[in-house]
């Protein structure tokens, strides 16, 4: 069974591209994966800076490197600020990718996760649904040496995507989560060296 990991680049009560998390660890648990499902609000991170490394990496980075380390398949549903990706998660993947001081694997600075195979989301109330996001963060992810999975889906008119329930009212974009939560589990016991 796959461990697959996902969470959302928004913290905010009402975030779209959390509820487009919810929808993806729902479809990947039917699909027989081991879903964990991650707020980042639930960690405490604080912004980066090489000097807290260097005086001891706080416990909630190791924590949530922990839990990355974990899951060979990874699926991130990203909002879009200005044409890119947010702070919060450009913050918790430079922290997650950064050396732990005396730590017996993540002291060297070697990519803590190389081969991880990893799905990319998106929604937004504007028409492109935050794909613009998406494009930027892929170099990132390839420079952690990350699989991509190669299709994506980017959730447009976000405000008027969910039911009460917060499911998806469209079967096409329900379909779209599907391809990329799909192409995930097929790859991750292919291509991941955990
Ligand atoms: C936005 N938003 C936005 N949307 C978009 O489609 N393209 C963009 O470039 C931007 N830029 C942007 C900048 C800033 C600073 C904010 C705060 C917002 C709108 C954004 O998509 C919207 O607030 C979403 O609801 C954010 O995602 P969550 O929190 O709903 O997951």
């Amino acid at each position: 069974m796959t461990k697959l990991l996902i969470f959302a680049g928004s913290t905010r009560q009402h975030s779209f591209n959390r509820r487009l998390a919810h929808v993806a660890a729902t479809l990947a648990r039917e699909a027989g994966a081991e879903v964990t499902h991650l707020e980042l609000s639930d960690f405490d991170i604080p912004l980066y800076n090489a000097d807290l490394e260097a005086t001891g990496t706080p416990p909630d980075v190791i924590h949530l490197k922990e839990i990355m380390a974990a899951h060979p398949a990874w699926i991130i549903v990203s909002p879009e600020y200005n044409g890119s990706y947010t702070g919060l998660l450009k913050n918790t993947l430079d922290w997650a990718s950064s050396p732990v001081k005396g730590h017996p694997v993540w002291a060297d600075g070697e990519k803590p996760f190389a081969d991880k195979v990893v799905g990319l989301l998106s929604a937004s109330p504007g028409a492109l649904g935050g794909l613009r996001s998406l494009s930027h963060l892929q170099p990132l992810l390839l420079a952690l040496h990350c699989w991509l999975a190669p299709k994506q889906f980017a959730l447009g008119s976000a405000g008027k995507a969910f039911d009460e329930q917060g499911q998806l009212i469209e079967e096409r974009q329900r379909r779209g989560v599907q391809t990329v939560v799909d192409q995930v589990l097929w790859a991750a016991p292919r291509l991941s060296t955990d």
